[in-house]
């Protein structure tokens, strides 16, 4: 049955391939002012606050070996002040490129958070200017500095002077309908020296409302020079080629798709690469994974790691026959042993 399902899946995955095939380059050069880069892969993770944490990335990794992947946005003040430093000192033992995601509306602060990034070891540092939260926005970060693009620029710039390594952007189309003009923006950060622009194809507005605009991010990447990535609602090999067809980007950034399949940015970059050897989790090796997740969790956080691992475990036990049972048991579960033997004696049924 799984071997039927593979060839399915590996004839789709050649078909994709060929139709791809009008766009030559595997991966992505950034260049930074002294150390430029090469992300060997299209397609990266997105930040993710409270989730792309050091066991996420790993699982991550596990089918991506190549791609970018991103801390969650950290505060640059903190690092400033000499707090948050774990999330920095935790990507030198990781394998592969790890971008460190800054937000604040402090220049000085921006640049010296960035240097510690560099020396850490990050290979490139993103400056958030998309997230639509509040408690981010009226601190003036995040997706508040598409209302400052002056005070945007000045950060990037800061930035950029202060690291050898690529200094990226990622935002959002605008802040609302009537007074997004993303290509000014995007035009304004390229002159202030970011090397990469990442986009998530809606407004600040909208949240995660609507669908993303793919048809708005072509119009950005036919008039800027750096390379740009399109984000938003890629979550299957289909939409992400169809998003690299509209928007002509250089490359492609998954969110939320990942959640609820770790492997699928592995999955979509040996589609593009033609990797044909690539091969999907089964069933009892999606059980094994969340069994080892939540394992992860519980040594990294001990006891909490149970209220961390249940977001995942929402996510994960979806789309397979016995999910639905299993997902609420782990939910009902009242402590971590309670947890792993349901999995372990899942994990032995099957
Ligand atoms: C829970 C959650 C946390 C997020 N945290 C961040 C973050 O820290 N930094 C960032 O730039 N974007 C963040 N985002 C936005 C995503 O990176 C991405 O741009 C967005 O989800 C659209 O992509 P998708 O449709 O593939 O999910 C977050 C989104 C979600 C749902």
């Amino acid at each position: 049955m799984l071997g039927k399902a593979n060839k399915i899946y590996n004839a789709k995955a050649i078909i994709l391939y060929i139709v791809y095939m009008n766009s030559n380059l595997i991966g992505i050069k950034v260049n930074g002012n002294g150390t430029s880069k090469y992300i060997n892969s299209k397609v990266s993770q997105s930040p993710l606050s409270g989730i792309s944490d050091r066991v996420f990335r790993k699982l991550i990794r596990r089918w991506a070996p190549d791609s970018l992947l991103y801390t969650e946005m950290i505060y640059a003040s903190y690092l400033e002040q000499g707090k948050s430093e774990l999330k920095l000192k935790e990507i030198i033992e990781e394998e592969g490129p790890i971008g460190v995601q800054l937000y604040d509306y402090r220049p000085d602060a921006m640049a010296i958070a960035a240097k510690k990034a560099e020396d850490a070891g990050a290979f490139l540092i993103d400056i958030n200017m998309g997230c639509p939260a509040k408690k981010i926005t009226k601190k003036r970060g995040g997706s508040g500095l598409l209302l400052e693009p002056e005070l945007a620029a000045n950060i990037v710039n800061k930035v950029s002077n202060s690291v050898n390594i690529p200094v990226t952007v990622k935002t959002r189309l605008g802040w609302c309908e009537n007074s997004s003009d993303t290509l000014s923006f995007a035009l304004k950060m390229q002159s202030a020296g970011a090397k990469l622009l990442t986009i998530h194809g809606r407004t600040r507005q909208q949240q995660f409302q609507g669908k993303a605009d793919w048809e708005k991010i072509a119009m950005v990447k036919e008039k800027i020079s750096i390379p740009l990535i399109a984000n938003g609602d890629i979550n299957s090999i289909d939409a992400a080629i169809k998003c690299l067809n509209v928007t002509k980007s250089d490359g492609i950034m998954i969110g939320r798709g990942s959640l609820y399949s770790p492997w699928l940015v592995g999955e979509i970059d040996a589609v593009l690469k033609g990797n044909e050897s690539f091969t999907l989790p089964s069933l009892k090796e999606k059980v094994c994974l969340i069994l080892e997740h939540l394992q992860e969790l519980l040594d990294c956080e001990g006891e909490h790691g149970l209220l961390i691992a249940r977001k995942h475990i929402n996510w994960r036990c979806r789309g397979f026959p016995g999910s639905t049972e299993l997902r609420h048991q782990l939910m009902r579960s009242s402590c971590p042993k309670e947890a792993i033997k349901i999995l372990e004696n899942t994990i032995v049924s099957l």
